[in-house]
């Protein structure tokens, strides 16, 4: 089996963003900040860690300031040089020059349908992807640790977490096989299964590293659960056919979908922030005081 090195990664950012109306009526809900960062940059800094070379977004409607984020904003440039300031804080938003790509999804189909709306520009060769708004911290990334267990195994390799029981309606889950260290075999997956019928309590935190032959099925794929296009369904017709390992992730996650993970994770990477870290433990501590 060769194993075809990972160049490409696809950010699904299309989403309407209802959970965080009214924040995300006209901001779309990866352009929310963590401290100083939006989701999305997050997760595009994952991926150049990972060593990804091309950043395709699939967008839509209201979503042109994730554009203009990665791109030369020249008044604020020139406005900062004349000022003699540092545009140090904007490097991380300046992408090599054709390394990002831009495809929209007309229509809130489902995540799957997002995904296959990128097919062309992936083309015949394994790609990520990362849905911003779970935020993943640690050293090495998610899909830097992703990536070397993919250059072991090849095929098909998603990061997969332990959540409560009662958290399983809520995300894709795996049916795990036989443990590897940080691997373990996918025997099955199911998109938001019934509570009580979910074969395990590992969900599918939005890191993936699939092969090209994922946008064929996408292709014909039905409607699943919701009512959507999951890619869930899709990744689940691989199974057998291809290597398909979940990879656990010894990093920490915040679900930023939901409002209480998106408090949580501001705060908690608030207090590892040099320049705030000391007030906010401060007023921290008073506010707990108070109860
Ligand atoms: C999506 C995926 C699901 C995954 C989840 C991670 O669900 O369909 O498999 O576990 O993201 O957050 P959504 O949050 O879009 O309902």
């Amino acid at each position: 089996m060769t194993i075809k090195t990972l160049r490409k990664a696809v950010f699904p950012v299309a989403g309407l963003g209802t959970r965080f109306l009214p924040a995300t009526k006209a901001t779309p809900k990866e352009m929310l900040p963590v401290v100083d960062r939006p989701l999305i940059q997050y997760a595009v800094d994952e991926a150049i860690e990972a060593g990804i070379e091309q950043l395709i977004f699939v967008t839509g409607r209201n979503k042109s300031s994730i554009e203009d984020h990665f791109d030369i904003a020249f008044e604020l440039e020139t406005t900062m040089k004349e000022r003699g300031k540092s545009l140090e804080v904007l490097s991380q938003t300046r992408l090599k020059p054709g390394a990002v790509a831009y495809v929209r999804q007309q229509e809130p189909l489902g995540l799957g349908h997002a995904v296959w709306c990128a097919r062309d520009i992936v083309g015949d060769e394994p790609f990520a992807i990362f849905l911003a708004d779970e935020l993943m911290i640690g050293k090495p990334g998610c899909m830097k640790a992703m990536v070397e267990a993919y250059e072991k195994v090849g095929g098909n390799v998603v990061c997969g977490l332990e959540v409560p029981d009662s958290e399983t309606d809520k995300y894709g889950i795996i049916d795990p096989g036989a443990r590897d260290g940080a691997l373990v075999e996918v025997k099955g997956l199911v998109e938001k299964p019934k509570a009580g019928t979910a074969p395990s309590n590992i969900m599918i935190p939005g890191r993936y590293i699939l092969q090209p032959e994922v946008m064929r099925i996408l292709e014909t794929q039905g409607k699943g659960a919701g009512g959507e296009i999951q890619l869930t369904d899709a990744m689940a017709q691989m199974i057998g056919k291809q290597p398909f390992h979940a990879f656990t992730f010894a990093g920490k996650r915040y679900d930023c979908g939901d409002k209480a993970g998106y408090i949580h994770a501001n705060m908690a990477l608030a207090l590892e922030h040099p320049e705030i870290a000391d007030k906010l433990r401060a007023a921290g501590e008073a506010l707990f005081a108070k109860g």
